[in-house]
């Protein structure tokens, strides 16, 4: 097995962070390194502690001064939604009918699914994230080219084919029976296959019929460890219309909760519009609503009472996500930048350790898969990022006068981008600057 050793300033979280000062919560090694044996960390602490245990002449990559993080983890974006970002629409289902609707269409040919999906994982890679979980199309061949992919690169990727039977395109519909038998199909064909992991993904409750909801509570029910993802109380446009079409369900939540679809391993995206009501019902039930901030902005959804919903009698857990195409960027360091910003205009705080907490162990503890990912603990995946705090000009002179930890993480946060991003290291392997060379001789 190959071995290595990464040498650089370490930071790894051990559990939310309470405050800016909460120094316990977190790990964080000056002059750090991980030794990494194949795909995982071996050793991880103080460069000289993990340079006396490690075999002489042992390759070693030197990325002081940069931060070394566990990779991000995005918790909610659409493979086939690369084409829609930047679609103009005053909100969601105007924007889902004019544009995302018809380009979703397109992912029925397996040639044009699988050059998307190329361009995807680059995308991810190139802004530091190292687990996404994602909608495919209605389509099996976008599922197939989206884990295809990601067992090409080796990469921990949550994903689903979406189920849908009705409001939308011909082209984008499937049956109960079909979403239920190519559901099944996806299962059997990538799950647990290398890093891959399927999730049941019936889109809405607008885009499904009671039948469909159904045949997704038999898949909840035979796969009762698989990941589900739905939306959930985005737009107020979008509540009213389904609870028209659900009349008999006592609010939006109570829909997902009729067919059985809601537990721990259940990820709501947006859930920005909750009755106390449904926020106990998510408590009580460990569902995981799912933050997307740009997109929430972009699409004039609404403000996601983050901090409120965390710090309740019956507290909700949270994640957080890009939702590119509705999202307008693919990094998670803008992300979060837009996501203090909402906290801000709510007159809440999001402080930076909590930021760079939720983007990696938080994100992971959300997946249920923080025993493997989203930190730098020996024996995990070695899924790492490597962040530049001065990598503009404007960053670099702004660095100038930082003085601690925080304020470094807050200024990467706020201004960071994937220039920031030195490097992103998938089961070891270096990833970043190698899809840069090829993008490179390319163009
Ligand atoms: N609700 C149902 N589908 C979608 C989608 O593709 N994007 C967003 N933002 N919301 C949705
Ligand atoms: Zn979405």
């Amino acid at each position: 097995m190959t071995q290595m050793l990464i040498r650089g300033r370490l930071l790894s979280f051990k559990r939310a962070p309470h405050s800016l000062t909460d120094t316990d919560s977190y790990a964080y090694e000056s002059d750090g390194a991980l030794l990494i044996d194949g795909n995982t960390i071996s050793v991880a602490g103080s460069y000289g502690t993990v340079k006396a245990i490690a075999p002489e002449g042992i390759e070693e990559i030197d990325h002081r001064p940069h931060l070394i993080l566990p990779g991000f983890i995005d918790m909610h974006l659409h493979f086939p939604q690369m084409q829609v970002i930047a679609s103009y629409a005053a909100n969601l289902l105007e924007w889902l009918n004019t544009y995302t609707f018809p380009e979703e269409c397109r992912f029925v040919e397996s040639e044009h699914a699988a050059r998307i999906a190329t361009h995807f994982y680059d995308e991810l890679l190139r802004h530091g994230t190292t687990t996404a979980v994602a909608y495919c199309s209605v389509h099996k061949t976008s599922a197939d080219a989206f884990f295809a992919e990601a067992l090409k690169r080796d990469m921990c990727m949550v994903g689903g084919k979406v189920m849908m039977d009705r409001n939308a395109p011909q082209g984008l519909l499937d049956t109960p029976q079909m979403g239920y038998d190519e559901t099944r199909a996806v299962i059997a064909d990538w799950h647990g296959k290398g890093r891959c992991h399927v999730a049941i993904t019936p889109r809405f409750a607008i885009t499904s019929t009671p039948a469909q909801m159904k045949a997704a509570q038999a898949l909840a029910q035979e796969f009762p460890d698989l990941h589900i993802q739905t939306h959930l109380s985005e737009n107020h446009e979008e509540i009213r219309y389904t609870g028209e079409l659900y009349p008999d369900a006592r609010d939006y939540t109570d829909i997902y909760v009729h067919y059985g679809l809601l537990g721990p391993k259940t990820l709501l995206g947006h859930a920005i519009h909750l009755s106390d009501r449904e926020a106990d019902v998510l408590s009580e039930a460990g569902a995981v609503a799912v933050h997307c901030p740009t997109s929430n902005l972009f699409l004039g959804s609404g403000l996601f009472p983050m901090k409120s919903l965390m710090r309740r009698e019956k507290p909700v857990r949270v994640a957080v996500a890009t939702d590119i195409g509705g999202g307008s960027s693919y990094s998670m360091l803008r992300t979060m930048d837009e996501a203090y910003k909402i906290q801000q205009l709510l007159g809440e705080r999001l402080n930076p350790l909590e930021s760079f907490y939720l983007m990696t162990r938080g994100n992971a503890e959300a997946l249920s898969m923080a025993e493997r990912i989203g930190t730098l603990e020996p024996g995990t995946d070695a899924d790492l990022v490597v962040l530049n705090a001065a990598s503009t000009p404007a960053m670099r002179l702004r660095m100038e006068t930082v003085k601690t930890l925080g304020e470094e993480l807050f200024l990467l946060q706020t201004m960071g981008d994937d220039r920031a991003v030195v490097e992103t290291y998938v089961a070891g392997k270096a990833m970043k600057r190698e899809i840069e060379r090829l993008q490179d001789t390319d163009n």
